[in-house]
């Protein structure tokens, strides 16, 4: 009789979960058990283990497991303003030294996921065009995702993800809903077309911007396919227009050359002339 595998039972998934927590330091309560399940089932299926319980064996005897599998967690993981010194300087700095130079600019969000990242710029944007009436803007938000970027187009937002907000942010640029989440104000949609682009495709869907924010997404990439990255961006740049990297991410040797840093702890770099 051919071996039939006794099913996970929820303690299976528990103790995966718990060993998860431990070991990558991520808090899988702070996630719906469905999205975790659905990650998890597809680090199994690229490791051929067919239940919790294998899977978590295989985990402990294969430590290298453990990247891909902290990626396929954290893929959508995204927050308002994440890192504040970077948006501090985009804020007082970048943005304030591009519109000396034109009275209006373009702005590619590239890989945006649920939306957290454009609607930061352009609730910084819509406070800078307030006092400034001459000023005006456009941000291209972009990702692969297409659910991930209905769910960004439709600007709505738990209670928990408003947190990184202060109380007068909320009310100028968000409406409270019934239900308790939060939907961007029409003010802020309208400074943000979202798109489908894949990054890997080599061609931007945009050009002549002057700042680019690509954040937290190469970690998916290879060096080469993050040099061919850097060198569409390259291409999609204003001469003199920022690229604006996650803080764990750098520029490959190869396309160095191609920009100078301009801030490189916050890993924001300039298009070279
Ligand atoms: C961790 S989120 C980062 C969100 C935001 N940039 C931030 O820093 O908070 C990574 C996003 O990159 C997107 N992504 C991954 N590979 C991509 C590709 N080849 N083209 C476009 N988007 C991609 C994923 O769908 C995901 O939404």
């Amino acid at each position: 009789m051919p071996e039939t595998k006794a099913p996970d039972t929820k303690d299976d998934f528990n103790l995966l979960k718990r060993y998860i927590e431990q070991t990558l330091k991520i808090q899988c309560s702070n996630y719906k058990e469905d999205y975790i399940k659905r990650r998890l089932l597809s680090r199994m299926r690229s490791t051929n283990q067919a239940t919790y319980s294998d899977y978590l064996y295989y985990l402990k005897g294969h430590p290298v497991e453990l990247d891909p599998l902290r990626n396929a967690l954290t893929i959508n993981v995204t927050e308002f303003f994440r890192d504040t010194e970077v948006y501090n300087l985009i804020r007082t700095a970048l943005l304030p030294e591009l519109f000396r130079q034109r009275k209006r600019i373009l702005i590619w969000s590239a890989g945006c996921s649920s939306g957290e990242e454009p609607y930061s710029l352009a609730m910084i944007l819509s406070d800078m065009m307030m006092t400034n009436k001459e000023i005006s803007a456009q941000i291209v938000a972009t990702d692969l995702d297409e659910v991930i970027l209905a769910k960004a187009k439709a600007g709505i937002f738990s209670e928990k993800a408003m947190q990184k907000l202060n109380e007068a942010q909320i009310r100028r640029h968000f409406n409270k809903m019934a239900d308790g989440s939060f939907e961007a104000k029409q003010h802020l949609k309208d400074l943000i077309r979202f798109r489908p682009h894949d990054l890997m495709s080599g061609v931007p869907p945009v050009r002549h911007v002057d700042l680019i924010t690509c954040r937290n997404v190469t970690i998916y990439f290879n060096e080469k396919q993050k040099d061919s990255l850097a060198r569409m961006f390259h291409s999609a740049l204003v001469p003199g227009g920022f690229y604006v990297m996650g803080k764990t991410e750098y520029l490959g040797r190869e396309v160095e050359p191609l920009f100078s840093a301009y801030n490189n702890i916050q890993k924001i770099f300039i298009k070279k002339q």
